[in-house]
């Protein structure tokens, strides 16, 4: 699946940013798409501009203070990692880039995109709410510092208003006698976190903080007077006390207990946990001796830079993304020779080389990111260019596996695969080959655990990997193995430079988004997005049955109460035809569908069921929704909602079933306010849901399909 057609802009400054955001009010930022490039492909984020910021000079500077580092939104997850920026902790930060994703995401993945994406799973704002980080923010209103932990609102929501950039993040320097433990827990290496647990405690002080993170919601922070304990059902109880029931489960609290286990590690062991003096992990690499990075190589032999040569449109260009009615001048330089091209802006880096250089050798595989088939070098470093735009990469140098035809580390990677039977269809040997010549350079010291750590964002679905991992571990084991040579282009490296802090936000916090009753009134049995789930809810209203019952039959006024929802035809037709427009973060899903209702006005209960797709996103849901109304012994009513819904297509290859039980959550939390309301003879909040969350996700979709189709 391509991205649609988007118009592109690439900021100079963020001053530049900031204007094209007025001038393009439906414009999106990108920083280093891994995020946004994924569900751009799969279209679930379907914005009318994007504009880059990577090139804008600010967000790519850091400052190191004696209280504190701060780090320009635009620093990568890899700079962190490798220690090209300075860490205000020993070594703390760098653990945790080190497990965020795989390498040639973290070579192109921000900081700050990690931050404002508020994805409720990823790592930064977890271990950043742990050290008590504030972000910086400009906009069309000035600049403002605000606490991380009160920036986030709910799942892919912050306090970003409307033509908002996020700049920086200031992360204070530790305790010397601060402790630090963290655990995720993931179904592999590099994947987003099931649970995600960071323990900060700093016994002189007093102070004991833990932050819980992939529960769906805004990080779960605790303060403590006291340690906390590493016992399990002490880490459930306190789980338990402060989450509403399915929110945090028996995973969240063993990733919690864990951390404060390695928090309390002796000093020195094996764990690079525990006290502030202790250096960092003996599994991270040593930072960049020069600054400047480790991953580099050399021009490439046999290849003359010369003068560009201007690629054609293809003929009919109807094919792969190239198609489109906007269009951009890119020069790049590939294996070594200089192109010039015009692409529209939605057309990814792989099928430009594929379709418009014919370097065929760059596979296609997921196209969102995951299997590693499609990596390549983007100055110098590798990258996944199924998820990176060409339009992204003017002024870059790209190496594709046809580039490295006279390397002799690539040889000797060959021959090792060769003799290792290391592959099989071969679909996924180019970017197998790309990352095991990138370990070769930038970790020739790798065990095999290392090697599998940092293949893992590579999959094979037919060898096996044995074979690919011993192939790496032969050449590094080979002393006379080519010596990684220097890149010769101009990567723009990170800028020490003096950062002016704002003035501290001092508005108040909006209230937090509608929570799951946490009285237990509320049940959620995720079982995936793509799985069928099934939520009960049930609230109390201060309508009598009678009028909440009439409120619900008046089909019309039921519609309206759902955000998002409207008739699509009468209310009187049966199938109803519905429409409901659903966003979270920089998702969009728009479904039209069909819905069955029944009455049964002796028992004051009915049935909604049906189907609904997403054209766009090629995502369809069905469901069933049951409702009951029943008296309360104050003269008010209880409504019992119960919804079963399942989700396919990108949608649910996207989304995490927990997330959009959350959105779901939500939605009819405003659903039965604006019922009451409605019964009460009250106006109808069309206003997204308190918190700044404008929610609605796939899962919400199926809700609502199911609410209002079927
Ligand atoms: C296969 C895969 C696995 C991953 N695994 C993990 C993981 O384990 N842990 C984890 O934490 N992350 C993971 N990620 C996400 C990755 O870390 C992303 O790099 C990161 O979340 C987003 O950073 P970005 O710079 O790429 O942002 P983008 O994708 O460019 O942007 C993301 C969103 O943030 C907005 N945005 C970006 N920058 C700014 C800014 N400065 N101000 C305001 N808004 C901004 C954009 O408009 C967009 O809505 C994974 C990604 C992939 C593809
Ligand atoms: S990661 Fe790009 S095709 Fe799979
Ligand atoms: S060799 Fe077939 S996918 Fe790896």
């Amino acid at each position: 699946m391509k991205a649609a057609s988007f118009g592109y802009s690439r900021a100079r400054s963020t001053a530049h940013a900031l204007e094209l955001l007025v001038e393009h009010p439906e414009g999106r930022l990108i920083a280093g798409g891994q995020s946004l490039g994924p569900m751009l492909n799969l279209r679930l984020a379907r914005p009318a501009t994007l504009v880059d910021i990577r090139a804008c000079p600010e967000l790519r500077r850091y400052e190191e203070t004696p209280d504190a580092v701060v780090y320009g939104a635009g620093i990568t997850h890899a700079e962190i990692e490798d220690g090209t920026v300075p860490d205000p902790s020993p070594g703390w930060l760098r653990r945790a880039a080190r497990n965020i994703a795989y390498r040639a995401i973290r070579n192109r993945g921000t900081i700050g995109g990690s931050i404002a994406h508020a994805d409720p799973a990823a790592d930064w704002p977890v271990v950043l709410a742990a050290l008590d980080a504030e972000v910086w923010i400009e906009g069309p209103d000035g600049a403002r510092a605000e606490s991380l932990v009160s920036f986030y609102r709910g799942p892919f929501a912050t306090s970003l208003g409307e033509g908002e950039i996020l700049t920086a993040v200031r992360v204070p320097r530790p305790s010397p006698t601060a402790r630090f433990g963290y655990s995720k827990l993931a179904a592999k290496s590099g994947e987003f976190a099931q649970a995600l647990a960071v323990v900060v405690e700093d016994r002189d002080h007093a102070t004991h903080r833990t932050v819980v993170g992939a529960i769906e919601r805004p990080p779960l922070v605790i303060e403590s007077e006291t340690p906390f304990s590493p016992d399990l059902a002490d880490a459930r109880a306190l789980i338990a006390a402060r989450l509403p029931a399915g929110a945090g489960g028996p995973v969240h609290a063993a990733a919690l207990a864990r951390a404060v286990r390695d928090a309390r590690a002796v000093p020195g062991s094996d764990s690079p946990g525990g006290h502030a003096g202790s250096g960092p992990s003996s599994r991270l690499p040593s930072p960049a001796s020069d600054g400047a990075g480790p991953d580099r190589e050399s021009p490439i032999p046999g290849h003359r830079a010369g003068s560009a040569i201007a690629v054609a449109e293809p003929a009919g260009s109807g094919s792969g993304s190239g198609s489109g009615s906007i269009r951009t001048t890119i020069r790049l330089t590939v294996n070594g020779q200089r192109f010039e091209a015009e692409v529209a802006p939605r057309t990814h880096l792989a099928d430009f080389l594929r379709e418009r250089l014919h370097l065929t050798g760059t596979h296609l595989g997921c196209e969102h990111g995951v299997c590693g088939a499609c990596t390549v070098l983007i100055d110098g470093i590798p990258a996944r260019s199924c998820i990176a735009f060409a339009a992204a990469c003017d002024g870059a140098q790209v190496r594709t596996i046809e580039g490295f035809a006279d390397d002799a580390l690539m040889n000797a990677l060959r021959g090792a695969f060769t003799r290792r039977h290391a592959l099989q269809c071969g679909y996924c040997t180019p970017g197998m080959l790309v990352s095991a010549w990138d370990i070769a350079r930038r970790a020739p010291d790798a065990d095999e655990s290392r090697i599998r750590d940092e293949l893992a964002g590579n999959l094979c679905r037919c060898t096996g990997y044995r074979g690919i991992v011993e192939a790496v571990a032969d050449v590094l084991a080979d002393p006379a193995r080519p010596a990684p040579a220097a890149f010769s282009g101009a990567r723009r490296m990170p800028a020490a430079a003096r950062m002016v802090r704002p003035a501290p936000d001092l508005r108040e916090a909006p209230s937090p988004p509608p929570r799951s009753d946490p009285s237990g009134r509320l049940r959620s049995e995720p079982g995936g997005v793509a799985d069928a789930s099934a939520i009960t809810w049930r609230t109390e209203v201060s309508a009598s049955p009678e009028t909440l019952w009439a409120t619900l039959r008046d089909v019309p006024r039921m519609v309206a109460a759902l955000p998002g929802a409207e008739l699509a035809g009468p209310a009187e037709a049966r199938p109803l035809r519905l429409r409901l427009v659903t966003a979270i973060g920089p998702m969009r899903a728009s479904f039209a569908g069909e819905a069955d209702v029944s009455f049964d006005d002796d028992a004051r209960s009915g049935r909604i069921g049906g189907r609904a797709h997403d054209p766009a996103s090629r995502s369809t849901s069905e469901g069933r929704v049951r409702f009951r109304v029943t008296g309360t012994p104050a003269g008010g009513s209880e409504l019992d909602l119960a919804i079963h819904y399942r989700i396919r297509g990108p949608l649910a290859q996207f989304s995490r079933g927990p997330v959009v039980d959350a959105v779901i959550e939500q939605l009819l939390a405003r659903f039965a306010e604006n019922l009451a309301a409605a019964a009460a003879g009250e106006a109808i909040s069309q206003a997204p849901p308190p918190g700044g969350v404008r929610l609605l996700l796939a899962g919400l979709g199926s809700v609502l399909r199911r609410w209002f189709t079927r």
